[in-house]
């Protein structure tokens, strides 16, 4: 059933994308989008941040930012679902229209602002799961952010690591999102490591028995420079992983004039590269020391194990979802035993950054 949606997309993409998105959990909510059956191989099974997961594939963060479709997101074949940004205070985000879509170049822009109901709302919902019966196999990662009015970020990140971080499988910090004013300004070598600091000690008064992993998602509009120091940041701080990457700030010639001009984060294709460049580069510039997850711009297996093979141990994906649907996961998964088989790996893990050995 999830393979039809080449015949559902067209009526999709008649309706405004922040609609369409409303729909899409509506109805993964009331059960209305499954799968027949998951694909599952131990060929694609690992145990990352001390996590079992099925398969490398992930949901990335900014599809379920109140945590209201877990189980549904892991029932379409995704090994992991990251949800959030949640912030500590409830937001409303930017003004509407805020998500764009330019479907000749499989690209999205978006400008969202990371609008959640807080903490009041994504708590109950992450509990809820974790208190349900027959939950489906997957990691759940939750992605934090800072109110739009803090001036204080580390205040508002600690907040929710002390609330969250017995809740989560794993955190990550999004400092990367480009429609958070100084936001981004927290990738900052000084900034970051003071930041760092701090979350570790609310991680660790917060769960001192197991405390999840701590990861940190970055944009992929950093120099080379920035790169090296970011890198030395994260192996000295003790982070346990990195995400790359977030949207991108670039408006690249080939996108149509109306909506290059449409301010915020750009994904889906065009990011594509740019994204598995700097994965390439972190794995060279940590020794592959700190797991990677990559995302940007991928739609099918070639996209996932082209990232894996430049040294991301697990993948994400959103605007990908938006163009192929919720078969995605599924069918990347089916794609990856193939080429892992044909590579000659026994294991997933063996692939990740052999472009780079
Ligand atoms: C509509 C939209 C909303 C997003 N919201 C978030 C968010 O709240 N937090 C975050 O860390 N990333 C957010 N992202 C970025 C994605 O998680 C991902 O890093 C980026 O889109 C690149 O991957 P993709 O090309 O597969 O979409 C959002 C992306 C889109 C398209």
């Amino acid at each position: 059933m999830l393979q039809l949606y080449k015949y559902v997309r067209p009526a999709v993409f008649k309706i405004d994308p922040e609609a369409a998105h409303g729909m899409t959990i509506k109805a993964l909510k009331t059960g209305a989008l499954r799968p027949c059956s998951v694909v599952s191989s131990p060929i694609l099974e690992q145990e990352i941040f001390c996590l079992k997961f099925p398969n490398p594939v992930g949901m990335s963060a900014g599809f379920d930012k109140n945590a209201e479709v877990i189980a549904p997101a892991l029932k379409l074949g995704f090994g992991s679902t990251e949800v959030g940004t949640v912030t500590p205070k409830p937001q409303g985000g930017n003004p509407r229209p805020r998500i764009f879509r330019d479907p000749k170049s499989g690209s999205v822009i978006n400008r969202m602002g990371f609008p959640n109901g807080g903490l009041r709302v994504f708590k109950p919902n992450i509990e809820k799961f974790i208190n349900s019966t027959n939950k489906p196999n997957g990691v759940v990662g939750i992605n934090i952010g800072m109110n739009k009015d803090q001036s204080d970020p580390a205040a508002d990140y600690c907040a929710l690591i002390s609330e969250l971080a017995p809740l989560a499988d794993y955190l990550t910090v999004n400092i990367s999102s480009p429609n958070t004013a100084g936001l981004r300004d927290l990738q900052q070598k000084d900034a970051l490591a003071d930041l760092i600091g701090k979350m570790m000690e609310a991680r660790e008064e917060a769960c001192p028995d197991s405390p999840p992993a701590l990861l940190i998602k970055l944009a992929p509009d950093l120099d080379e420079k920035q790169q090296q120091e970011i890198a030395e940041t994260l192996l000295s701080a003790k982070v346990d992983g990195v995400i790359l990457s977030n949207t991108t700030l670039d408006r690249p010639e080939f996108l149509p004039e109306k909506f290059r001009g449409e301010k915020g984060g750009l994904s889906g294709v065009p990011v594509r590269e740019k994204s598995t460049n700097i994965i390439r580069n972190f794995y060279n510039l940590t020794g592959g020391k700190l797991p990677i997850i990559g995302v940007g711009g991928i739609s099918n297996a070639s996209h996932a194990y082209e990232k894996i093979r430049a040294g991301a141990s697990l993948v994400q994906l959103y605007t990908g979802m938006i163009y192929e649907g919720p078969a995605i996961a599924n069918n990347i998964n089916k794609g990856l035993i193939e080429l892992l088989e044909r590579d000659g790996f026994a294991s997933i893990t063996d692939a990740i950054g052999a472009d780079n050995k």
